[in-house]
């Protein structure tokens, strides 16, 4: 994609709070210090083959030592809020027992940091590294991780609780379903297929049972950070379109109507699916959040596959649409976060306020930001999606934030350091920071919005 950048900032029809997010093992690198324990994802750096570029996400950005530069960027942005999220092996290094004061200590100090800059912390309790004992112990196959889980948040909780109000409790169940447990392209690299849909529930009842958490310890706002992709059918045929559905069923609705509605959606196009539901769970996941919580990227095209073929989708790059720096499988298309947004508001009628708590695209960028970061392309996408927002807005959508990823460049998880998200470049021999060209426009978009 080469654009220009667009001559007028996009302003939104009514006030938002603004916001940019990071998580842990993308950031923090120091995967040895303060007595941090390992991870799925520190199991999956260490095994060769298994990351793109064979980086093992440190030093990487380095934050675990320099937070207070991230601090300063998120300040100079202007941020209402930040997105951050907390390492559950920094603070139960095996992910039982007794907390870890190094760790608590490392996310207090930044908590306190923040609120100092005038910036409100916006914590997510697990973004994706899993202790690996627990993992050991059937990882999220199984229930008792759901009250592991529970011990964490309360940890958690009893520390930060007293300045933090505001919680997303798991980020992207789906994504830990279905790329980690069923395809294995993701942490911890199992290859179950439907065998996998047991560890959607498992992280929903995690979810349910945090958000009570966080709410005796004072919280005001929770939610489950939902990956949403809006999925069209390639063409008109009854066969895409019955495609279509079945794969919304499994990315979007298995992992939103539960929140939303206390019910699974219809699962049988995938056969006889087992969830593992005993009584009063589904009361606890319907547990009513604050805020309804979207990370949006692409669209998803599909089309039908043979009657023989288990899979009953296949996904196929998205027509005529621009791409981001992951090639054919990202699609650029902003009206289709419109479309989702709308369609989320009518799909579900009690929905909360959305916030939108990932959004963002990667472009081929150098190592080295000598002579700065130009980065027209990621300014045109985060232009017209911001745009996008503002029509969901006017078409009567509730919707309270806007939040890109990333702050600054960092570990793409099996994708290494190849994909850069970030609106500040990252060094990552050096760590050294250097905010690209969409990090000043989105300080002028933030500035703008708030005239
Ligand atoms: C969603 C995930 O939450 C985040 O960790 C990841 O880096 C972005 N998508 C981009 O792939």
């Amino acid at each position: 994609m080469s654009s220009a950048t667009p001559p007028d900032l996009p302003t939104l029809p009514g006030r938002i709070r603004w916001s940019s997010a990071t998580a842990a093992f993308q950031i923090e690198g120091a995967r040895t210090e303060g007595d941090r324990g390992r991870s799925v994802w520190d199991t999956w750096v260490d095994t060769p083959g298994k990351v793109k570029d064979g980086s093992t996400a440190e030093p990487g950005a380095d934050s675990y030592h320099r937070w207070t530069e991230d601090v300063a960027l998120a300040k100079g942005l202007g941020l209402d809020r930040y997105r951050f999220s907390i390492s559950w092996t920094r603070i139960q290094p095996d992910g039982t027992g007794a907390a870890n004061s190094a760790g608590l200590d490392y996310y207090s100090r930044l908590v306190d940091d923040l609120l100092e800059a005038g910036v409100t912390p916006f914590p997510t309790l697990y973004h994706w590294d899993l202790p690996v004992p627990l993992h050991d112990a059937g990882g999220w196959t199984g229930r008792d991780v759901v009250e592991r889980f529970t011990d964490y948040a309360g940890i958690v909780a009893e520390r930060l609780g007293d300045r933090v109000t505001n919680w997303y409790t798991v980020n992207e169940p789906a994504m830990t379903t279905l790329q980690g447990y069923a395809v294995g392209e993701l942490a911890p690299g199992e290859f179950l297929l439907f065998d996998a849909i047991p560890t959607a529930h498992h992280q929903l009842l995690a979810h349910g049972h945090a958000t009570r958490v966080f709410r005796e310890h004072g919280a005001t706002a929770v939610g489950v950070a939902n990956n949403h992709t809006h999925v069209y059918p390639l063409t008109d045929s009854d066969a895409d379109r019955a495609a279509a559905v079945a794969y919304d069923a499994l990315h979007n609705r298995l992992f939103a109507d539960p929140v939303l509605t206390g019910e699974y959606p219809d699962m049988s196009a995938y056969g006889d699916v087992d969830l593992p539901i005993r009584d009063g769970d589904m009361e606890i996941i319907a547990t009513r959040p604050d805020f309804y919580a979207v990370n949006y990227y692409n669209p998803t095209t599909v089309v039908a596959t043979a009657p023989d073929i288990p899979i009953p989708f296949e996904i196929v790059p998205t027509p005529g649409v621009p791409t981001t720096g992951f090639g054919a499988d990202w699609g650029i298309k902003p009206d289709s976060l419109r479309d989702l947004l709308i369609d989320l508001a009518g799909r579900y009628p009690n929905l909360p306020p959305i916030v939108i708590s990932e959004n963002g695209a990667s472009f081929p960028e150098p190592d080295t930001a000598d002579g700065g970061i130009d980065d027209v392309d990621r300014i045109a996408y985060i232009d017209g999606h911001i745009r996008a927002v503002g029509e969901a807005m006017s078409a009567g959508v509730n919707i309270e934030e806007y939040t890109v990823w990333s702050l600054l460049d960092n570990f793409e998880w099996a994708d290494g350091y190849t994909q850069r998200f970030g609106l500040t470049h990252v060094d990552f021999e050096t760590a050294k920071r250097t905010p690209k060209a969409s990090y000043d426009w989105y300080r002028r978009v933030i500035a703008e919005n708030r005239k």
